[in-house]
């Protein structure tokens, strides 16, 4: 970067590489799976070894599940004689490093926990202080991503000055490092740590409950900020806590074993998909009594697709049967809840996907009409529209078609010009402009 500055400064070099933050290369949200809804404070090497292989065979890591992140807990409560962070000797007696060549030959990456604070959560050594020794012993460990939470900090610590201190440590070992920053949408992070790119995603919500119609509250919250999100940069709504049984004792849920329907959980899984959100799993594998369903729905390559898509633009909330909802402005910023949705986002070659929401408790109707502007897809030209859990093409239609949506449930659909045997494959890079969905 420096030589391309020229004789125009470098002064103007120096201060865009002190401020600008490269953060991992990656474009689109993570996936992977969390120790925390399934160990809480347990946590141990060889529940995650078994956690990462039950991932392998069951073919999540080739659907590119592939973070396994280790919460909470996994050092010890005091930093080494030389001041260096250090795992928990009798949880992970093999060290991290360790875990991370294990997880490495795999084809797994490593992720690990941290705050901001001078103890973590559940009073372990923080890093406050550390920042550039924690970031250097976890990219010599092999670490591939860092969640920094924002326990116990010190008196008149200011988020938009502290999480910058780690992104650039991390960013100053050269290696490619998800910063996961974990403030739960105090001080609207997507504000500040997004336009000053400050980390790959941030909590924008308290942990979330898996429980109807918590989880939807988490959704309506994460939605909120879905135009600050971009390729690299995503809102976080926390992990996919999907049929676990808390480890004794329960930190922050009830231990009531599975809390969602099918349904439900499709609908969760649905507008992960929709709003980009990283796909972390926290789901007990190992565990029998996991309900085996949950695979079909974080399994489906169509879902996925939606997630991962190369454009990585946020959906939204587009219309709403609530008040103030009837808004058939695309660029909408903030459409208010209802019983019944329907979000939209923009992928690429002019697809949209689409959610189609019944939050209520009776069957309802939800009619979609839409519009795929633009050159790629003339007027005249039927609209394909793919059914994501049926896997089946729903139909193709014009410009209209409705669907009758269960209660609690979320119908994922992708949306296709038909596309004419001739037509060049394009590179989009509309934001999400070219739909438009009322009642
Ligand atoms: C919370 C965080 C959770 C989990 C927990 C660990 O602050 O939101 O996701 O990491 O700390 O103590």
């Amino acid at each position: 970067m420096t030589e391309r500055c020229g004789a125009l400064g470098v002064l103007l070099c120096l201060i865009l590489l002190s401020s600008s933050q490269a953060l991992s290369k990656r474009r689109t949200p993570i996936m992977g799976w969390s120790s925390w809804s399934v160990y809480s404070c347990n946590v141990h090497e060889d529940g995650i070894k078994v956690q990462a292989q039950a991932l392998s065979d069951l073919g999540l890591w080739d659907l590119g599940y592939t973070y396994i992140d280790v919460d909470d807990c996994w050092m010890a409560f005091n930093r080494s004689a030389e001041g260096l962070q250090q795992a928990n000797a009798s949880t992970f007696p093999s060290g991290m490093a360790a875990l991370a060549e294990w997880l490495h030959a795999r084809g797994f990456k490593l992720g690990l926990y941290s705050d901001a604070g001078t103890t973590t959560c559940q009073n372990r050594a923080g890093s406050y202080g550390y920042e550039a020794v924690d970031a250097a012993t976890y990219a010599s460990w092999g670490v591939d991503l860092l969640k920094y939470d924002t326990c116990n900090t010190v008196p008149g610590w200011d988020p938009e000055e502290g999480y910058p201190i780690m992104g650039k440590a991390l960013n100053n070992t050269g290696r490619d490092i998800w910063y996961m920053m974990c403030n739960w949408g105090q001080g609207d992070p997507a504000t500040w740590a997004g336009p000053r790119a400050l980390a790959n995603s941030w909590r924008t919500t308290n942990d979330l409950m898996p429980l109807f119609p918590q989880f939807y509250e988490v959704a309506d919250a994460n939605e909120r900020w879905w135009e600050y999100a971009r390729p690299g940069q995503f809102n976080d709504p926390d992990t996919l806590a999907m049929g676990y049984l808390f480890a004794d004792p329960p930190v922050t849920a009830p231990a009531t074993g599975n809390t969602l329907s099918y349904a439900e959980t499709r609908l969760y899984f649905g507008l992960w998909c929709i709003m980009k959100s990283n796909l972390i799993l926290s789901v007990d594998f190992a565990s029998s009594e996991w309900p085996r369903w949950i695979l079909d729905i974080v399994s489906n390559r169509h879902a996925i697709a939606i997630n991962q898509d190369a454009l990585a633009l946020q959906g939204h909330r587009l219309w709403s049967d609530g008040e103030g909802g009837n808004n058939t402005d695309p660029r909408a910023v903030h459409v208010p809840a209802g019983l019944r949705e329907v979000w939209s986002g923009p992928l690429v070659d002019g697809d949209v996907a689409l959610l189609l929401v019944n939050r209520g408790e009776s069957i309802a109707t939800i009619n979609a009409t839409f519009t795929l502007h633009g050159p790629h897809c003339p007027k005249d030209v039927n609209v394909s529209v793919y059914d994501v859990w049926g896997q089946r093409v729903f139909g193709e239609c014009a410009s209209h078609f409705a669907m009758r949506v269960a209660p609690h449930d979320g119908i994922l659909l992708r949306c296709s010009c038909a596309r004419p045997a001739t037509r060049p494959a394009r590179k989009g890079k509309d934001r999400g402009d070219h739909a438009f969905v009322t009642q």
